[in-house]
């Protein structure tokens, strides 16, 4: 690996700078796992000197840092790292300057860049007419990277004719969660799940993504975008394909890169049946009441906040199988989680006694807690004649318990440090991005050719109840 000595933050004074950037290089810093020497760049639009903005991360770090986190003189010794520089990226003007300043790049550059789609092309210009393009400087692109395949091919063009696929470093910051990365480990370090990974002993798999939040101040983005192509598009096909994949042969950036993208493409068009997609009316979340998302919005709109869908990956390995998709806001609880529910043994001796079994089912609950469930069949104690009694019980492997002392890192901390690092295992590459896109596209397309509509549900529930519908008409229950 080769770490970059310069790091060049665009949308600096932004909210996700503030909330995740910030915190997350200054948790790497303290722990020293970034090199002493590293300086960091800050630019946005406002006109501000280092000072001005040293004084904006202080008070972020200070805001969104744990109470346990802040320490005055390790906060004061990574000011010191900290520059910046105004730039107005929609001209390729500043760019000249922004280079002066960073001055010497010959230790390497990482570039972090989340800005507006239109502003991506003219950024890109802006970095080669400087020299802020080498070889040795990476690019690491925040979504939204366009809003559907054409548009992202115009962007990933743009960046592709002057970084080159192994400098740019595309992010899905579920990529980044520990516990997402613990699906490979729990998939390909144990023997004991793989041979039943398939359509023979699986039944069908659920991936949730549900949140409580709603708009939260994005209106303007969030409208124009909507649950398909904000959540579905990347954050759950990404679980998806790693649920999914074949085992890699080797945890190399490219062999998993691989085998997901063939997942991605072998993914079924969804039918029109099979789609349900939502807007949450007013309701309560957590004992608070909510208004409803165009109340929030100030504004009549069709844009679904929820969506749930049926689709099968058409291989080998998952002929059959339903994957069952659903994510949304302003749900019951905010949760992430995979079920496996496993089939029915071929046949069951304890009917006679009077028992019937349910079937096995394997819960990775992602977050907000982090464990892995499997509920087993188990005898209920007792000297019952004639009579059998079994019940479902749970295994159960408590992450945060299992890994009580180690720290937790957000995302980003990895996912900065990897592009620092030059890792590009945990982005996304082009093919994968455009297999998903492609999906996605035909979805929208399908609800925009049938007469499907969001369907109002209440705030702090579930979603619409024909979501129920859609997994209850195949015998299977959504999780809950
Ligand atoms: C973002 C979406 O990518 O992911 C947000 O734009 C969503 O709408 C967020 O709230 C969810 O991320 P997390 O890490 O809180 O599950």
């Amino acid at each position: 690996m080769n770490c970059n000595s310069t790091l060049l933050l665009f949308g600096a004074t932004g909210d996700l700078a503030r909330r995740m950037l910030l915190p997350s290089l200054y948790a790497l810093f303290s722990d020293g796992l970034i090199a002493d020497d590293l300086r960091i760049f800050g630019t946005a639009r406002s006109m501000l000197n280092d000072e001005e903005y040293r004084k904006i991360v202080h008070d972020a770090l200070i805001e969104f840092l744990p109470e346990d986190r802040k320490e005055e003189g390790l906060i004061e010794s990574f000011l010191d790292h900290i520059f910046y520089q105004p730039l107005d990226a929609s001209t390729i003007e500043g760019f000249a300057e922004l280079a002066d300043k960073i001055g010497d790049i010959s230790g390497g550059l990482s570039i972090f860049l989340s800005t507006a789609p239109f502003l991506f092309e003219p950024t890109i210009k802006g970095l080669q007419s400087a020299g802020l393009a080498e070889a040795n400087v990476r690019i690491g692109l925040e979504k939204p990277l366009g809003n559907d395949l054409e548009s992202s091919k115009i962007i990933n063009d743009a960046v592709n004719r002057v970084f080159s696929e192994e400098q740019t470093f595309r992010i899905d910051h579920y990529l980044g969660k520990e516990t997402v990365q613990n699906l490979m480990a729990l998939r390909f370090a144990n023997i004991l799940f793989e041979p039943l990974w398939n359509a023979q002993a699986i039944e069908h798999v659920q991936i949730t993504i549900s949140e409580t939040v709603g708009l939260e101040g994005r209106a303007g983005f969030y409208d124009g975008t909507g649950a398909l192509r904000d959540m579905l598009q990347n954050h759950m096909l990404q679980l998806l394909a790693l649920i999914a994949m074949e085992p890699p042969a080797s945890l190399d950036a490219a062999a998993i890169r691989d085998e997901k993208v063939k997942v991605l493409r072998s993914l079924r068009p969804v039918s029109e049946d099979d789609i349900v997609i939502g807007q949450y009316g007013a309701g309560a979340v957590s004992e608070t009441l909510v208004k409803s998302y165009t109340d929030d919005l100030g504004d009549e709109s069709t844009t679904e906040t929820y969506v749930a869908l049926k689709t099968y990956v058409d291989n080998w390995r998952w002929q059959g199988v339903p994957f069952y998709l659903r994510t949304g806001k302003r749900l019951s609880e905010r949760r992430s989680e995979i079920v496996i529910q496993f089939r029915e043994v071929p046949h069951n001796i304890f009917k006679d006694r009077g028992s019937k079994l349910e079937s096995n089912r394997l819960i990775i609950r992602l977050q907000p807690e982090e464990y892995v469930r499997l509920l087993v069949m188990s005898k209920e104690p007792g000297l019952d004649r004639g009579k059998t009694i079994l019940r479902e019980v749970p295994l159960d492997l408590s992450l945060t318990q299992a890994f009580a002392g180690a720290r937790r890192r957000i995302a980003y901390e990895r996912l900065l440090m990897d592009l620092i690092d030059g890792d590009q295992t945990l982005f996304v590459r082009r093919d994968e991005v455009e297999a998903q896109w492609k999906w996605v596209d035909n979805i929208r397309d399908t609800i925009q050719k049938s007469t499907i509509m969001p369907k109002i549900y209440n705030s702090g529930g579930w979603g619409p109840s024909t979501a129920i519908a859609l997994t209850e008409r195949d015998g299977a229950t959504w999780h809950e």
